[in-house]
């Protein structure tokens, strides 16, 4: 095991001997009458007996009754007391969710002691590991009173995870799930795995790829929902439902319907006797994740049925074990002409969902990623979130850093997924964020939440870069307190993660802020996105996809460069906004200078609300974003001696692999636009 295999929960030895013994005198005795019995609260005790022996050197003694101690720590879901009820009932009352909890300090007559309590297991669970995150950051336990429940109902987790042990996107190894078409499920990671998702609150993951192809169609049959069954099982233990993508055309794949008409009463049967045979072996499975009619995946278009069709087929049939389908509205034109300017891929969930509003049923959920393009390091905020006020949906991010360097470079996306959160849509007038959107408080919707692709794999640090693992548990922590702001999460995770230090604290506190606007300063400018290599999108490729298929393009010419998407001349796409984003991305004039080339096309003279052109903007940022990674690589240095030597090698590895990349980027671009513009470098720097 490496150094990054605990991740955020290595529990290092407290440093500070007072806190320690305080910490002592609090855990000697656990109470909790749960403890025995197999689920979210055993888990909650078996990660207390793991850590607590790390944090303070002490294995805790586990008591049914009341302790004999004068302190102790008390564990269990609310109706496991019998003694504490008054002291927590009314706290836990005012939580309006089921996944809540309460760590409490109570002074009785004869002793005290510090309650962890919800009304489930899994909130138990959740307040174990902030407890447990309180004495890895070194904060007191003396006197608690903190209730907490989470922002989001669904809290998801997408695996893009292969049977043959790939992953699509994925930059940290193989899967942790499946190697040579086989389930790992003896692999002690799962539960390895399940903790740490379990300590940043997620509680639903799909396991496998939303392209769904031939070996991953079976994960549905005999053959292999046995040891799918084995997952749901470990993922039980610890508050997480599991769901799994599946083919839409799973019928005819495996040969069991000659077709996938969603109004076939064939096909309804088939899935509603596969809903039926999943329950029976995993009763609380999350339900199916599907890619339909989308980059060449099988869907109810063949059938000139539309998506309402066959999500609702799916949704009937999960229906009477409250399963859920998320249907995603990554639905575009893949097969482009790139000489018709007229069709716009960002247009295309929103031309294609926005008119189904209210026709799906309750237990369907759209998912509609960030951006209306394909998770680029800035677009603008998908139109389609919250523009179906009767329709269920999610938000998908990508924590895998797919156009975000790859996990090589440094990028902290935290700040990112918060702008999108924070984002007013207006469709319910002011106050109208995706934040509240994504949980129901706009549009009253049955379900909703926020899921994102992980960026998880079988490296021994589970995320390939060190730093990456910040993304990973940004992302939970967002998702159950969206009011945290990117720094508190950063500060919080490189002290539960790295040696108390406070030059590692400060250092990395601050490279992590900085990382996505570095990032994005030496890629592509204002907005405009792409320009990566084809297909594998690591570095720089200008005209890459420029010809293609795909329908992301930035025209460049001799002239100018950007998208006109506006409705006075463009693609129309700025239309699908309420009407003051619609007006502030139409007119030049109040269009964000960071978004520019997404919703214009502007010659390179063109003064920006900075003050610089165009041109002069991408000669500058591409030569500031390489020497912020020249700078942020010095600082790093100071922590030679700081950070234990394999993590220090490691992430001194990869800021020099990130620096060869980014002088790539910045020569590529500064170049390519030279060339085209013939417009010199107001400073005279190297232009090749
Ligand atoms: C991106 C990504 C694909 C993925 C797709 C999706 O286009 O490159 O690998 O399959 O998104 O979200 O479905």
């Amino acid at each position: 095991k490496n150094n990054g295999y605990d991740a955020w929960l290595r529990y290092d030895k407290v440093k500070d001997d007072g806190l320690a013994s305080q910490y002592r005198e609090w855990t000697a005795e656990i109470v909790a009458s749960e403890a025995a019995v197999e689920g979210p609260v055993a888990s909650a005790i078996k990660e207390l007996q793991l850590a607590l022996p790390r944090l303070i050197g002490q294995t805790p003694k586990l008591v049914e009754e009341k302790a004999a101690s004068k302190r102790f720590l008390a564990i269990g879901t609310l109706n496991s007391f019998s003694y504490v009820e008054e002291a927590v009932q009314g706290p836990i009352a005012a939580l309006n969710d089921d996944e809540g909890y309460l760590l409490k300090t109570i002074t009785a007559a004869d002793c005290s002691y510090l309650v962890v309590t919800g009304k489930t297991e899994r909130a138990v669970l959740y307040g174990v590991f902030h407890l447990l995150r309180l004495m890895a950051q070194g904060e007191s336990i003396q006197s608690l009173q903190l209730a907490e429940q989470p922002k989001y109902r669904l809290r998801m987790i997408n695996h893009w995870d292969n049977m043959d042990g790939s992953i699509e996107r994925g930059y940290a190894g193989r899967s942790i799930f499946y190697r040579n078409n086989e389930l790992l499920v003896d692999s002690p990671r799962i539960v390895d795995y399940a903790r740490l998702m379990a300590s940043i609150g997620i509680n639903g993951i799909a396991i496998n790829n939303v392209n769904v192809h031939r070996a991953e169609t079976f994960l549905i049959t005999d053959k292999l929902l046995p040891q799918v069954a084995q997952f749901a099982a470990i993922f039980r233990s610890y508050g997480i439902k599991l769901f799994l993508s599946v083919n839409y055309a799973a019928t005819i794949e495996l040969g069991e319907v000659d077709t996938a008409d969603p109004l076939d009463p064939r096909v309804q049967e088939w899935w509603k006797q596969k809903a039926e045979q999943i329950y029976s072996v995993i009763p609380d499975f999350g339900g199916f994740v599907v890619k339909a009619d989308s980059e060449n995946r099988p869907g109810p278009f063949t059938y000139n049925r539309d998506h309402a069709d066959g999500a609702n087929m799916l949704g009937e049939a999960l229906k009477p074990y409250g399963g859920l389908v998320l249907w995603r509205c990554f639905v575009y034109d893949c097969h482009q002409d790139w000489r018709d300017r007229s069709t716009d891929r960002a247009r295309a969930a929103y031309d294609h969902f926005k008119p189904l509003d209210g026709r799906f049923l309750d237990n369907v959920i759209l998912q509609i990623k960030n951006g209306p393009m394909d998770f680029q390091v800035r677009e603008p905020v998908s139109p389609l979130f919250g523009a179906m006020p009767n329709t269920n949906a999610v938000m998908e991010f990508q924590i895998t850093q797919e156009y975000t360097g790859q996990q090589r470079h440094v990028c902290f996306l935290i700040p990112q997924w918060k702008e999108v959160l924070e984002f007013d849509t207006k469709v319910k007038g002011d106050g109208s964020t995706v934040k509240e959107i994504a949980a129901g408080s706009i549009h009253p919707y049955a379900h909703s939440g926020i899921t994102a692709v992980t960026n998880v794999g079988d490296d021994d640090n589970w995320t390939g870069h060190h730093l990456a693992q910040a993304n990973l548990y940004g992302y939970g922590r967002l998702l159950w307190n969206p009011e945290l702001s990117s720094e508190q999460i950063a500060e919080e995770w490189v002290r539960i993660t790295f040696p108390d230090s406070d030059a590692v604290q400060q250092l990395l506190v601050k490279f992590l802020l900085e990382s996505w606007s570095i990032y994005e300063s030496y890629t592509s400018p204002l907005g405009v996105g792409w320009m990566v290599t084809p297909h594998y999108h690591y570095g720089p490729d200008i005209d890459g996809y420029e010809y293609s298929k795909w329908g992301t393009y930035h025209f460049a010419d001799h002239k100018g460069i950007g998208v006109n998407r506006t409705v006075a001349s463009g693609t129309g796409y700025t239309s699908q906004y309420e009407p003051e984003h619609a007006a502030r991305y139409e007119s030049l004039e109040t269009c964000p200078d960071e978004l520019l080339l997404f919703f214009h096309h502007v010659p390179y003279t063109h003064v920006l609300h900075s003050g610089k052109t165009v041109i002069q903007h991408i000669y500058d940022t591409h030569f500031a974003g390489v020497e912020r990674v020249e700078y942020w690589i010095e600082r790093w240095k100071e922590l030679a001696g700081e950070v234990d030597e394999q993590r220090f090698a490691h992430i001194s590895g990869r800021l020099q692999e990130q620096l060869e990349n980014s002088k790539e980027w910045r020569d590529i671009v500064n170049t390519y636009f030279f060339r085209k513009s013939g417009i010199a470098d107001e400073k005279g720097r190297t232009i090749y």
